[in-house]
């Protein structure tokens, strides 16, 4: 089954919108394999969002995802990675499709609520990096 990374942002825990985003998560289909809630460090920040460094935004981000909590969890579905991305919407809010996630509840594309992995590479890379493999067992286990 595939496995792909959710981050609830900061925005998401200030508004409360944590229960809300998992219940779309739910009824997407997700099975909600790990799950935890942490603040990242300004050092963690940039180190997952380090591919964006040479981004004009790259600074801001990392501000923004050190300002609060964080919850991440892994999810596990049929074609996890692709399904999670159509579920949360595009990257800016404005551009996001009626019914998704970031459509229904974000501010701007900095303050988007959710972030998901991009490719199946990507969400092991990013599973590993909040993750270890005790923390990993499979719901059908
Ligand atoms: P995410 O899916 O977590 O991946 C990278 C993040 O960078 C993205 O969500 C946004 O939070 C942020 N981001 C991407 N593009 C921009 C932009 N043009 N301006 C500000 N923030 C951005």
């Amino acid at each position: 089954m595939e496995r792909t990374l959710a981050i609830l942002k900061p925005d998401c825990v200030r508004k409360n919108l944590i229960g809300k985003v998992i219940s779309h998560i739910e009824e997407a289909g997700f099975k909600i394999v790990a799950l935890k809630m942490l603040k990242l460090t300004v050092e963690q920040a940039k180190a997952f969002y380090s591919v964006h460094k040479e981004k004009p935004f790259y600074n801001d981000l990392v501000k923004f995802m050190n300002s609060g909590k964080v919850v991440v969890m892994v999810l596990e579905k049929d074609n996890a990675v692709n399904d999670f991305r159509e579920l949360i919407g595009a990257t800016d809010p404005k551009e996001a499709k009626e019914g998704t996630i970031r459509r229904l509840y974000a501010d701007s594309k900095q303050e988007n609520i959710v972030h998901g992995s991009d490719s199946v590479e990507n969400a092991k890379i990013e599973i590993s990096f909040f993750f270890s493999e005790s923390e990993l067992i499979s719901n059908e286990s």
